[in-house]
């Protein structure tokens, strides 16, 4: 079998489409755009280029981005000031803060600031418990992205078996809410379970969030399952002195068994800044009320 390739990079274009067709009807009703405050500390060459790309993905659906850029000396009360400001601009309808932060920085305290009705990562504890309790809340883009491509491709995910690998609270733990909503039999795997290719066999849909590169074997996929790879690991290529990206799961091995699997680059990737803004026009229109 070789499997479809899932086509995140189009999906995500269209999602941006649909957001940027959506924006004006919010512009009418409100009298402005919709604001997108993203804060960035220091000088992290990968943070540098996201936030540059949110801010241009941000302007090209028609809403107002607004930069905040601080020196990586900043210190945790000032760039809880800085949260605070943008809590209380009625311009600013979401509030996304670049991560990871400089190590005199508590990251916690920073989300904790953040008012959970602007918060457009869904990273705010407060939209965690309502994603667990099953009310509205916002979401974390990748995994939202990751559900929006699983449901394109398989329609009703119920009663289907999911093993969603790695738990972090950014990918892991809401990918697995998000599957328990959809009525999955979800498995959490990580790096002390056990036997994870024999996990992993037995599932339909597999999502592989871990950041270990080429991690999941084309043998440990069931046959015809669906394969959603959120890795983005950066490895030496064969040309000396190159390098490429590689996803968590071994992408050729795996295609010859998966049903339809996304690739890297151009799967999960591309779905993040896409589902920012659709978080960033669902929080303006949640705060006209
Ligand atoms: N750094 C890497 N990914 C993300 C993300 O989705 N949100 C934030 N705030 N920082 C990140």
């Amino acid at each position: 079998m070789t499997a479809e390739i899932i086509n995140g990079k189009a999906f995500a274009e269209g999602l941006r489409e649909r957001v940027a067709a959506a924006v004006p009807e919010f512009h009418s009703a409100s009298g402005r755009a919709p604001g997108l405050a993203v804060v960035l500390v220091g000088e992290d060459p990968a943070s540098q280029v996201y936030v540059r790309s949110k801010g241009k993905a941000t302007v090209a659906a028609g809403m107002q981005s607004i930069e905040h850029r601080l020196p990586p000396s900043v210190s945790q009360d000032e760039l809880i000031a800085l949260v605070a400001a943008l809590n209380a601009d009625d311009m600013v309808d979401g509030i996304l803060v670049q991560l990871p932060l400089p190590p005199q920085i508590d990251e916690k305290a920073v989300i904790a600031a953040i008012d959970p009705a602007k918060d457009v990562d869904g990273f705010h504890v407060v939209n965690a418990g309502r994603l667990a309790v099953g009310e509205d809340a916002l979401v974390p883009c990748t995994p939202l992205g990751c559900l929006m491509l699983l449901k394109d491709k398989l329609g009703d995910l119920s009663g289907l078996d999911a093993v969603v690998i790695g738990r972090s609270n950014i990918v892991g733990k809401p990918m697995a809410q998000l599957l328990i909503k959809e009525s999955c039999t979800v498995t959490v795997a990580h790096s002390r379970t056990k036997d994870l290719s024999d996990v992993v066999r037995r599932a339909d849909i597999v999502v592989a969030a871990v950041g270990r590169p080429e991690m999941v074997r084309g043998g440990w996929i069931k046959p015809g399952a669906t394969v959603i790879d959120v890795g983005i690991n950066r490895v030496p290529s064969t040309e000396p002195g190159k390098t490429r990206l590689v996803g968590d799961v071994a992408y050729a091995e795996a295609a010859e068994v998966a049903g339809a699997i996304t690739p890297v680059p151009g799967g999960v990737g591309p779905m993040t800044i896409a589902v920012l803004l659709r978080n960033t026009l669902v929080a303006a229109h949640a705060r006209l009320g």
